[in-house]
């Protein structure tokens, strides 16, 4: 995955790579490497069902996202204090400062951790350092969307939503991950409501492997702001016309979508399709220690695929400027430096 097999121009490489850049769309549980799986596993004296980082990267062959879940819940099995939730999240925040991401909104998901007895002070506490300690020595800045477990019960969620009302003032939102299928976003509907009237905005992932019905019931029945993934969209042409015309954004994550199989070769991928359509659309990393790279990786890999150009790379990162929790100040700002980055390369 690391190689690019079309190439990409000198000058266009460097706009991707070093252009300021927002990412919206990270599980943080997803940026576990498995040389950190492997360390923490032995600081914690937690017995993994692989005995090498090698054989544990063998495993990163999926099929569909179940696939991928199951082995991602066991990679999240290590983190059991707080100080492997920080060291996780500043990991994660070193890559991304070095990417060119100037500023990210961070998945968590709790569920994973209060089932196996962590506590959701644990959890925050630890996020929350590392985002603080990178603004201070990094100069990224980050905010933090709880996400609830879909394949579990509503219940299950108002319970994680009660339990994070202590740490309000530390997230900026809410989300909905893990298994799409079976799952609609209507089985959320009560916990939505319950986190927006506590001031939480709502984000959810809709038609990443489900059909776009799932799209339209996470925007009329849990009204969300931004849609993750969101690629099936490209079926729907009524759902398109509304994405545009009301500019709700989608969080893709190229990478994520060739390892889970939803296309077989980035060529296929509706990305471009969509942006051309008018939709806001984003590049992401989704989980980038099992999906084969960070932000930078998803860009170029994407820009090779389907032969994008430079207009297209400022058109993604205005858009996750655009789509992003920060104030519409912050986003004038960084969009004009932006402009400002591309001008001074001739773009
Ligand atoms: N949790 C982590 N990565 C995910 C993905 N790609 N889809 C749904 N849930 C996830
Ligand atoms: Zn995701």
């Amino acid at each position: 995955m690391s190689t690019i097999s079309k190439s990409i121009s000198p000058q266009l490489h460097h706009l991707i790579t070093k252009m300021p850049k927002a990412e919206l769309h990270i599980h943080i549980e997803g940026s576990l490497e498995p040389e950190l799986i492997f360390e923490l596993a032995q600081r914690n004296q937690i017995k993994l069902p692989f005995d090498s980082v090698a054989s544990l990267r063998d495993a990163y062959a999926f099929k569909d996202l179940q696939s991928f879940l199951d082995i991602y819940y066991a990679g999240a099995s290590v983190l059991l204090h707080e100080q492997d939730f920080y060291d996780m999240t500043y990991a994660y925040l070193q890559k991304a400062a070095a990417d060119g991401v100037v500023y990210a909104e961070i998945f968590f998901d709790p569920q994973t951790h209060t089932e196996r007895g962590v506590s959701m002070q644990t959890v925050i506490q630890g996020l929350v350092r590392a985002c603080q300690e990178a603004a201070d020595k990094l100069g990224i800045e980050s905010k933090l969307i709880m996400c609830f477990l879909r394949h579990l019960s509503q219940e299950s969620a108002m319970q994680t939503l009660q339990a994070a009302e202590p740490f309000l003032e530390h997230l900026i939102g809410v989300g909905l991950d893990s298994s799409e299928l079976g799952h609609p976003p209507e089985k959320f509907v009560e916990v939505f409501k319950a986190a927006r009237a506590l001031g939480l905005k709502a984000v959810a992932h809709a038609g990443e492997e489900g059909p776009p019905a799932y799209i339209w019931s996470a925007l009329d029945q849990l009204n969300v702001l931004r849609i993750d993934h969101g690629v099936q969209s490209i079926h729907d042409e009524d759902l398109i016309a509304r994405l545009a015309k009301e500019r709700i954004a989608l969080t893709v994550c190229p990478l994520s979508n060739l390892k889970l199989c939803v296309y077989d070769d980035l060529a296929q991928h509706p990305i471009k399709r969509l942006l051309d359509m008018g939709v806001c659309v984003t590049i992401n990393s989704d989980d980038p220690a099992y999906f084969g790279g960070y932000i930078n990786a998803n860009f170029l890999h994407t820009f090779a695929a389907l032969d994008l150009d430079a207009k297209d790379a400022i058109a993604f990162a205005k858009c996750s400027f655009e789509a992003s929790f920060m104030s519409d100040l912050q986003k004038k700002a960084w969009c004009a430096k932006l402009e400002d980055f591309a001008h001074a390369l001739g773009v």
